[in-house]
Formats: C-alpha cells, structure tokens, sequence
C-alpha cells in the first residue's frame, strides 16, 4: 500500500521583536497591528512554543510539510528576512511548502525584499512563463509529491485597516479549474492550500475570502480531495460540496499559541493519505502543545476520500 505522510502547521506569527516603529512611513493599518502585538498578541504567540511544534514535526519526519500562512505580522522588512531564516529550520525548499497569509501581505512590499525572500518555499514544479497573468507568476503552483498534489493559492493582499479579508481573483481561480481537471486525470491526491477559509461561517465576515463562492463553484466542478486552511487559529474540520461527494477543509491553531485565555493552543496535523481500492483512507493525528507535558497527541479521525468519478 502507498503511503503518504504530510505535516500541517499553520499562522506561526514569529515574534515581531525587535522590530521597532520607525514612526514616517508606517501605514495607519501597520500601526494599529504593531500596537495590538505589542498590547496583546506578544503574549499570545510563543516561540518556544513554535519551536516545541517544529520539533515534534521532524521528530515525525513527514515527507512533506504543509504551511498555511503568516508568518508574518505587519508586513515589516525584518520578518521577511527572519521568516526566511525559520522556513529553513523547518526544511529544505522542497520539503515544505508555504502560501501567503493577510499577514504577510498587509501592506504592499516590493517582491524582492517580502514574498520573494521565500520564493522557493512557494514554487512549482513548474514555473509559469515570465510576463504571465498570474500574480507573481508564482500562484496556483503545483508540486507533486509521491501520490499527493499540493497546490498553492495566495488569498494574501492590503486591506482597509480593521479587515482581514483575502480575494483570489480570476485569473487564479480560473487557473485552478483547469489544474484541477489535469490532476484528477491522473489519480493524484489533490491538497488545495489557501490561508483563508472557504467554507461559510468558519470566521467572521471582516475576516473572509471575498471570493470564496466563486473558488467553491470550481471546487465543485472539478474536485479536490483536501483543503487545507489557516486564518481560523482553532482547530476546525469543515466540508465543502464537491463533484462526487465532500470535500474536507482542515485547519490548526497557530502555530506558536501558548493557549492564554480563550486561544486555542498550538497543533499540527498528521495526515497520512494511504491508498485504498476502492478510494482513499486518510488518517489525521492531531498533536497539541499542553504547558505541562509540551507536544502530545490530542485527537484524531479517519477519512474515507472516494475517488473523482470521471
Ligand atoms: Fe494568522
């Protein structure tokens, strides 16, 4: 039987120390976030905690990583930078990939010096054709790996300050459908990565994809197997329609949350995706950080993936 196994972690907000505001040239959205970080959300996000979880993944070693997005907290140039250099602890380019969250795109940064620094963790197996369409030329990417597909989209852009809302646009969603036909073709287990949720009700509306019925309706149309979400920091298992049955939408806590308060604390999904006669059998272990014993199993369940009929 094949067997793939994949970790899933997601919003590790790395600390935004020591960062400091600079004052001119701060956008008003950038200040009131940095203001948050310093009042509350420093608390929240732990980076003995991220490294805790991060441990616990290679101590698994998966064969594939899975980031959803932010890393990032107010699009600042030092988090690229530092972002870039945590990508590595969690893996090679190839071993882990990444897709923007809100976060990481909260002002408008010059490629180069913010989601270009993590170009890598962000590349397909092909690249598409300079002078493309597509944002950056960068998204939807594919990467294949052993029986799974992971395909990229980037929901991350400015918003007004107190938004939190992500868009895709046409050109990536009508590039989708026809990845999505491609793949199904070819009996691969399709994993769609986006950071915001696209199921209703999963987080408010000021925090939504814009665009979430139209990428359903492709979803619907050409299936995927899996999707993977952030954006939430809760754990969550939702369901979308797809072409010949569900299709499940899974997202973790963040990544660095100690569990103050209301939080939920940090998780990661195991999943391991095992390839069946009659469809797939998906098993997810969900592993959370506990302040006492640090990461241990929390949960988990089974998922039985028919496959596409075509
Ligand atoms: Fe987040």
């Amino acid at each position: 039987m094949q067997r793939f196994r994949f970790a899933h972690l997601s919003d590790p907000h790395l600390p935004l120390e020591p960062d400091r505001l600079r004052g001119r040239g701060l956008l008003s959205k950038q200040l009131l976030s940095y203001l948050s970080w310093r009042r509350k959300r420093r608390h929240h996000h732990r980076p003995d905690v991220l490294a805790a979880l991060v441990a616990d993944i290679h101590a698994h070693a998966p064969d594939h990583v899975a980031v959803t997005g932010d890393i990032a907290n107010i699009s600042l140039p030092g988090e690229f930078t530092r972002g870039r250099e945590w990508l590595e602890s969690v893996g090679l380019p190839g071993q882990v990939s990444y897709i923007p969250g809100n976060h990481d795109a909260m002002v408008t940064v010059p490629f180069g010096q913010g989601l270009g620094l993590w170009r890598d963790y962000m590349e397909g197996d092909v690249v598409a054709a300079p002078g493309s369409s597509l944002p950056d030329g960068l998204f939807p990417y594919v990467r294949r790996r052993g029986p799974v597909a992971f395909i990229g989209l980037n929901s991350g852009l400015p918003t007004l300050p107190l938004l939190a809302t992500g868009r895709l646009g046409t050109a990536q969603v009508e590039a989708l459908g026809d990845i999505l036909s491609d793949l199904g073709r070819q009996g691969l287990f399709r994993v769609v990565m986006v950071h915001h949720p696209v199921a209703d009700g999963v987080v408010k509306p000021r925090k939504g994809l814009t665009d979430r019925a139209r990428l359903r309706a492709v979803l619907a149309r050409h299936g995927a197997e899996m999707l993977l979400h952030g954006h939430a920091h809760r754990a969550s298992l939702s369901t979308i329609a797809g072409p010949s049955g569900i299709i499940p939408c899974l997202t973790v806590p963040s990544a660095s949350c100690g569990g103050l308060g209301k939080d939920e604390a940090a998780k990661w999904n195991l999943v391991t995706v095992m390839r069946e006669a009659d469809g797939w059998r998906v098993q997810v272990d969900i592993r959370g950080y506990d302040r006492r014993e640090g990461i241990i199993p929390t949960g988990g369940y089974t998922l039985l993936v028919p496959f596409p009929t075509v």
